[in-house]
């Protein structure tokens, strides 16, 4: 018996005007998945991540999750059905400490209050999750302190506790490397790679290196649509894939 993928897409589509920014997308995220999506500037990807997480409505086509129909369900619900992401450019409470931040999303899960401010009303069990999860990316040292305080790489960890604060079942990271000096990038590199196994990732990266030493399997968008999605192993030997995109980052 084959089961449903965790998240699949038939046939997606969504135009901005004249411009199809998904052409016809046909995916498959199956559980547990190390899933790449890659693509030159513009392709696409980002796009695509805001249909399946129901930020942006769907022209045509439909989104399913575990075979059921997600396309009509709102964003949130869709969290509660375990689909959380990261975003290109990092939302965070930049004034509130690291640890209110998990907190407001493990809170947020549970139905508790989404403050630690109010005594009466601080659960423990929360505070405790919150800073397990900070400990999971390294973080606890930083619990107390503002997020605006910290380094841009380390808040994009706290984002990435937020997320998984969440519970999810698959994490879409859209460049969660991105504006992180270099020196620092391997900070994320090393949480992206622990993250619990039992979590679909599917992460968007311009960083070949990362893409390819992360996915199993990884596809290739270009002007919205499915170029080659494959095996690392297939897609490096892409010819085709070289011409269009590898050959493109290597002349950079
Ligand atoms: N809300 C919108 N309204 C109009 N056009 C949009 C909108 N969002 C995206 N686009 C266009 O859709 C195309 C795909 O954009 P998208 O941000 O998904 O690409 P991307 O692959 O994520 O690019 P990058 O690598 O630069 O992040 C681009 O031409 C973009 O200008
Ligand atoms: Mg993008």
């Amino acid at each position: 018996m084959t089961s449903a993928p965790l998240l699949e897409t038939r046939a997606l589509r969504r135009n901005f005007g004249a411009l199809a920014a998904a052409r016809d997308i046909d995916f498959r995220l199956e559980a547990g998945a190390r899933h790449a999506l890659i693509g030159p500037n513009g392709a696409g990807k980002t796009t695509f991540i805001n249909l399946l997480t129901g930020v942006v409505r769907p022209t045509a086509g439909v989104i399913l999750m575990n075979g059921r129909d997600i396309t009509a369900v709102p964003e949130a619900e869709r969290v509660k059905l375990g689909i959380a992401r990261t975003f290109q450019i990092n939302r965070l409470f930049r004034r509130l400490s690291v640890l209110e931040n998990v907190y407001i999303a493990v809170a947020e899960r549970v139905g508790a209050a989404p403050s630690m401010r109010r005594p009466a009303g601080l659960r423990r069990d929360v505070v405790e999750e919150s800073m397990e999860l900070l400990d999971t990316l390294k973080l606890s040292a930083d619990a107390a302190r503002r997020v605006s305080e910290l380094p841009y790489g380390r808040q994009r960890l706290v984002e990435i506790a937020i997320a998984l604060g969440l519970e999810p079942r698959v994490l879409l990271l859209d460049e969660p490397a991105a504006g992180v000096p270099s020196a620092e990038s391997h900070i994320i590199l090393d949480a992206v790679e622990r993250l619990p196994r039992q979590i679909a990732v599917l992460i968007i990266d311009h960083d070949m290196d990362l893409v390819f030493r992360f996915a199993q399997r990884i596809t290739v968008l270009v002007s919205g649509a499915v170029f080659a999605t494959g095996s690392p192993r297939e897609i490096g030997a892409n010819p085709d894939v070289r011409a269009v995109y590898l050959g493109q980052v290597a002349r950079g």
